[in-house]
């Protein structure tokens, strides 16, 4: 399987602004505890769809490399909050991803297409605000900024691995709409959810602005 393609444009109905990243900086230790709880997330997520898509041999060794680096990304994590002096503890999770789902189809197969475009959207969207996380912090604090880049590059692979999956199950025009359906209900999402320590927060759009 060929994973390329510009993973933005996995999200791009909706563009956060730099002002997001900056409105960060006087949270890194709880935007950094929920990083270790999204990287596990991320792991969980691969594994599931390995099974999901069990038939699939030729996705069988990106989906489980995918979930091996989800959980280097989660120790990497732990590392560090360990050099910061912050405690991994659990975190009430964002409402992002829960909203995200509310639109899934309900039958098969367009569920485990709509699951598979959702999950591509999650790492685009990471992918997005890591890299302006990593320009935001480069000032305050270059280690975090660093460890960001770093996630950011690899977040850039995965989103096309999932949006390429998604693009093999179904006629080229149910995905096109599918995909739509997703991206705009993100958007929407992003729109609506409040500013907070989360990767997947908020950052309401101001009319006229
Ligand atoms: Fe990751
Ligand atoms: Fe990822």
């Amino acid at each position: 399987m060929v994973v390329a393609g510009n993973p933005t444009a996995l999200c791009s109905a909706y563009v956060t602004p730099l002002a997001w990243a900056e409105a960060q900086r006087p949270h890194l230790d709880e935007l950094l505890i929920e990083q270790a709880h999204l990287e596990k997330k991320a792991a969980a997520a691969a594994v599931q769809f390995l099974f999901r898509l069990g038939d699939r041999t030729d996705a069988q060794k990106e989906l489980s490399a995918l979930a091996r680096e989800e959980l280097l990304h989660f120790e990497r994590t732990l590392r560090v909050l360990a050099s910061r002096g912050i405690v991994f503890r659990t975190l009430p999770p964002s409402p992002y991803a829960g909203q995200l789902k509310a639109v899934v189809a309900g039958t098969m197969p367009e569920r485990l297409l709509d699951e598979l475009w959702i999950s591509a959207c999650i790492e685009a969207r990471s992918h997005e605000r890591m890299g302006l996380l990593a320009t935001a912090l480069q000032p305050f604090a270059p280690e975090v900024a660093a460890f960001y880049a770093d996630l950011c590059a690899a977040e850039a692979r995965h989103a096309p691995l999932y949006a390429e999956l998604a693009a093999t199950l179904a006629p080229s025009a149910v995905v096109a709409a599918r995909r739509q359906v997703i991206e705009r209900r993100e958007a929407e999402v992003l729109r609506q959810l409040p500013f907070a320590p989360r990767l997947h927060s908020g950052w309401p759009e101001v009319p006229g602005e």
